[in-house]
């Protein structure tokens, strides 16, 4: 709640805390540093026409059953892996734009499109990870108006990687800057990244999350997914769909006859 001229920041360490309706017409930051927000940024930046978000198997056949096979990919993983019968998992180093030029993406995994598609009723929903942290917080910057991140977690658990994200952006947001207020979430992921964030890809190869991905093969993600600021597009959600902050693109969906 915003009080006189004090912007006010809270963080949600799990998306199990922030209800549905809580999210509605608040400005929503969702952060799936391990891997969907990383894998969503690099889809489109390497040309994706558009991720569409599914929270599960029923909505995200639904969705297919509805879009030209050509020019669609089926994303995304269970247990990390890819899900049979899929295109792509949710390794960002496989969206390569070979693969995405021009494509759609329906993308569905544990957590962070599941989050995603919780905070869809957002007046903004912005799609954060360590990969374009800088733009992330200067978008934030630029509405003068509160703020809810919401960080993906894993299976409803808290994550490390996730939080330390948040604290990073809040921080950012705080620097010199008395304007925000925050609540005991933020305050907890602004102390948590002092002590854990110093190195990121340290923090993430003991993280639960980062060891089970080294355990299944990819190692590489985490290396990748630790690159602060390698990115500068913001991935956000209108009607449905992702796509980038900056991009004017006007014809949505070719659908199946
Ligand atoms: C998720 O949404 O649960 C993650 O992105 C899982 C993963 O690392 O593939």
């Amino acid at each position: 709640m915003k009080s006189g001229n004090t912007i006010h920041v809270e963080v949600h360490f799990t998306p199990t805390s922030a209800g549905e309706e809580s999210l509605t017409g608040k400005n929503v930051i969702v952060i799936d540093v391990l891997r969907s927000a990383s894998s969503i940024l690099v889809a489109l930046t390497n040309g994706a026409r558009e991720i569409i978000p599914v929270g599960d198997m029923e909505s995200a056949y639904k969705v297919f059953s509805k879009l030209t096979r050509e020019v669609t990919l089926r994303c995304g993983e269970r247990n990390g892996k890819m899900i049979e019968g899929f295109d792509l998992g949710n390794s960002p180093l496989s969206y390569t734009e070979e693969k995405v030029k021009g494509k759609s993406i329906v993308m569905l995994t544990t957590n962070g499109t599941a989050a995603i598609v919780k905070a869809r009723y957002a007046n903004n929903l912005v799609v954060a990870s360590f990969l374009n942290l800088t733009s992330v917080v200067n978008l934030i910057k630029s509405w003068q108006s509160d703020v809810t991140i919401v960080c993906s977690g894993q299976d409803n658990r808290f994550s490390l990687e996730d939080t330390i994200c948040a604290g990073k952006i809040v921080a950012e947001l705080t620097k010199d800057n008395d304007a925000f207020s925050l609540d005991d979430g933020a305050r907890a992921a602004v102390t948590l990244d002092k002590s854990f964030g110093g190195n990121i890809l340290k923090m993430m190869k003991h993280s639960d999350h980062g060891k089970a991905l080294v355990e299944i093969g990819f190692e590489e993600d985490l290396k990748f997914c630790s690159n602060i600021d390698s990115f500068n597009g913001v991935p956000v959600l209108a009607n449905g769909v992702v796509r980038l902050n900056n991009e004017q693109q006007t014809p949505v969906l070719k659908r199946a006859s």
